[in-house]
């Protein structure tokens, strides 16, 4: 009924609050110029940072983007899930210029929450989805959030619950050599281990245009590798750890997936206590780590 709703609303150009195993999305019918820039302006997102086109099924994918053997590869392994391939562009129709931010390259991926699949099968088209945050704020990783975030901007909003990965997924770049342009749940050598090195995203906006985007900041300043928290901070702490007001702990037993999940909400909550800062413990950096520490670099303004 409500899954009806949301593909009769996408149908009419307007936004739905999509929930994904990564983050919540704000969704629009891709190839609807009007709907994309809806999207845009929603978020107050430059139109030259392009929007990932969601797809339910392999065929749909192939019908957007011209996948080679890599591609072919790392869709089989690792879709629906959260990795997001950029491709040449196929038909340009289905996913419009706008979406694409004038590029003659398409970002794709095929999500994996039911609810995710089961709206791009009522649909039937493909459907950009951009995280549902407004643009310079941490994605949102509960259906509470999203609402805050963009829910007056939506026609009709999917409550699918807390994501359970809580990043956004892995941008890899199949141009030439393939590049990682976002670290994510899928790891570096995850990849690499199925297509050979991945090369770092290059300065080029126009190859990378996100990265010049500002991030995942919150309203207070971010202080990194911090082993305790100074008075009138917040603090994001890891592993056993003392409790207290003003703490939250992103995993008391040391688990990178769940600092995943709790990232963003957490960033939002001890942004909501209003500290002097937000101090947060030293994550390591392998495996998962690598996304978390550019999600944290990035809320901390060290990153564009
Ligand atoms: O997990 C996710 O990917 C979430 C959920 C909702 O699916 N979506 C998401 O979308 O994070 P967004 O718009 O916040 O991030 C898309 C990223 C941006 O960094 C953008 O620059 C990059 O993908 N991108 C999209 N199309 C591109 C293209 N043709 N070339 C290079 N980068 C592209
Ligand atoms: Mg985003």
């Amino acid at each position: 009924m409500q899954i009806a709703e949301a593909a009769a609303a996408l149908r009419a150009g307007g936004l739905v609050i999509l929930p994904t195993e990564t983050v919540y999305g704000l969704a629009a019918d891709a190839a609807n110029p009007q709907a994309v820039a809806a999207v845009y302006e929603a978020k107050g997102r430059p139109s030259f940072n392009p929007l990932i086109a969601h797809v339910g099924d392999l065929a749909a994918a192939r019908r957007i983007a011209r996948f080679d053997a890599r591609a072919e590869r790392l869709a089989q392994a690792f879709w629906p899930g959260p990795l997001t391939l950029v491709l040449p562009v196929g038909d340009t129709d289905a996913v419009c210029d706008l979406a694409r931010a004038g590029l003659d390259t398409v970002a794709v991926r095929m999500p994996a929450h039911p609810l995710a699949r089961r709206l791009l099968a009522a649909f039937g088209g493909a459907v950009v989805a951009p995280s549902a945050n407004r643009s310079g704020r941490p994605s949102p990783t509960t259906y509470a959030d999203a609402v805050e975030e963009t829910g007056d901007k939506a026609a009709a909003a999917l409550d699918g619950g807390p994501c359970a990965v809580g990043l956004e997924s892995t941008v890899v770049a199949l141009l030439d050599a393939p590049r990682l342009l976002r670290p994510g749940a899928v790891t570096r050598s995850e990849i690499e281990a199925l297509i050979g090195p991945l090369a770092e995203a290059e300065a080029d906006a126009k190859r990378s245009p996100g990265r010049l985007a500002r991030h995942y900041a919150p309203k207070s300043p971010v202080r990194l590798e911090a082993e305790a928290p100074q008075p009138g901070e917040a603090y994001l702490a890891f592993g056993p750890a003392a409790a207290g007001e003003q703490v939250w702990n992103l995993s008391p037993s040391g688990d990178l997936r769940e600092v995943a999940a709790n990232l963003f909400a957490y960033l939002r909550a001890a942004d909501r206590s209003a500290p002097t800062a937000i101090a947060v413990a030293p994550i390591p950096h392998e495996g998962l780590g690598e996304a978390i520490n550019d999600r944290l670099k990035r809320a901390a303004g060290f990153v564009g």
